[in-house]
């Protein structure tokens, strides 16, 4: 038997057609979603959160994907630790709550306790052969860039941090996220795999049937162009829109801000990352329902210049930056047919929620869109599970969903 049958997986990649949506097994089979995690997800840098969450020496929080937990934790002043949450002893999960402080981590089954570093600290009536030096939580791969908490959960080496977020890091400055803060957190759980959470959000075509806020906030011939950033609509949208862009980027340029495009990964790249600056469009200043600013300007802004930042880490951590706040997304599966959608709304370090922001206003825009992306993902996937679900063409406004899944299938194969 030939090795390609011996894998039905390599079968059901082979009979993928190009332009078209998945087959139901990748949307819904256990040993795929299996596959997802330990061979795509793993390989990547995932965001997490936003340091300002871990202040204080002890602070930590649970991140949860697949059957893993991690503890992320403030070690010290300069350090976040991550640990793998599984007790060296039998096996049980060592912490429980979902956030909270700790001068150390004792499990609850029968006692032993770690030290914020993942070392372990005791564990009683222990033969006198046992070596506690050698029995520390298992570590989780952790980086921190510009006040972003990134993790990756790969067994052995990770990719290389560096040569793929160093090109963020100019832009991440320049908003001032190192010193910026969390102003409001949301959970927008969905009851669908992974990949129909991304491919959701990296198109455009639902936005005029699905979101009314988000389009009364964007125009119409932006959201067609660049609804979900360079490469996501018709070239012809594009080549229409082009005058407006240059137009504007010459205006941000002078402000001295950034604008333009830096990246945008292709589908042979390892993480699928982009990195993008164009308008919000029309007269709005930043994206409120009236148009008018939210919050202070962040960072090293001189004025509100219209503009808003994609920063595409991977296919499930995004990052969308207007002048006064950002929006930080993180997808992650749960189990096959559950994601996490959590969302963090930041704002500049100094600024105090009723005086400088109302949360209201801040959130406005994007959570009736994640409300409304929430229903119309549920409702694809049910329609997935049924015998009459085959794959579907992509539109030309859904060229980002084709290229994201060319990516996937090569990361699987
Ligand atoms: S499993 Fe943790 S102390 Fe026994
Ligand atoms: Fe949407």
């Amino acid at each position: 038997m030939s090795a390609i049958l011996k894998d039905p997986l390599q079968l059901l990649i082979a009979a993928q057609q190009p332009g078209q949506s998945l087959a139901q097994s990748f949307y819904c089979d256990l040993a795929v979603y299996e596959r997802d995690l330990e061979q795509v997800l793993s390989r990547q840098w995932l965001v997490v959160d936003h340091i300002s969450r871990i202040p204080n020496r002890g602070d930590y929080f649970l991140f949860d994907i697949g059957n893993e937990s991690i503890i992320v934790v403030r070690e010290d002043e300069t350090k976040i630790g991550a640990f793998f949450n599984v007790c060296r002893h039998r096996g049980s999960r060592v912490c429980l709550d979902a956030e909270g402080h700790k001068g150390a981590f004792t499990c609850p089954y029968h006692a032993w306790t770690y030290n914020l570093d993942g070392s372990l600290r005791s564990a009683r009536l222990m033969p006198a052969d046992f070596d506690k030096g050698v029995n520390g939580l298992h570590r989780c791969h952790v980086r921190v860039l510009e006040g972003f908490i990134f993790l990756c959960l790969a067994q052995g080496t990770p990719p290389d941090f560096d040569s793929a977020y160093q090109p963020f890091a100019d832009w991440l400055g320049f908003h001032g996220f190192a010193n910026a803060r969390v102003a409001e957190r949301r959970s927008y759980s969905t009851a669908a795999n992974w990949k129909l959470v991304v491919e959701n959000f990296i198109e455009c075509y639902h936005c005029a049937p699905a979101h009314p806020e988000y389009c009364s906030v964007h125009p119409p011939e932006l959201l067609l162009a660049y609804g979900a950033g360079p490469g996501s609509g018709p070239p012809e949208a594009e080549e229409r829109f082009a005058r407006e862009l240059a137009d504007w980027e010459v205006r941000a340029r002078t402000l001295g801000h950034p604008a333009g495009f830096l990246f945008s990964d292709a589908a042979d790249s390892p993480h699928l990352r982009t990195l993008v600056r164009l308008p919000i469009g029309g007269t709005h200043k930043t994206e409120t329902h009236d148009g008018e600013p939210a919050s202070k300007l962040m960072g090293q802004f001189k004025e509100f210049d219209g503009g808003e930042t994609a920063f595409v880490f991977n296919a499930v951590s995004y990052l969308l930056a207007q002048n006064d706040f950002a929006i930080l997304f993180r997808f992650t599966p749960r189990a096959p047919l559950l994601t996490d959608v959590e969302v963090r709304w930041i704002v500049a370090g100094d600024t105090e929620a009723g005086r400088d922001y109302d949360v209201g206003n801040l959130t406005w825009c994007w959570d009736v869109t994640l409300k409304q992306d929430k229903k119309i993902t549920e409702d694809n996937q049910v329609g997935i599970l049924s015998s009459r679900y085959q794959p579907g063409r992509y539109s030309e406004h859904e060229r980002r969903v084709s290229t994201f899944v060319d990516w996937y299938l090569r990361q699987l194969a």
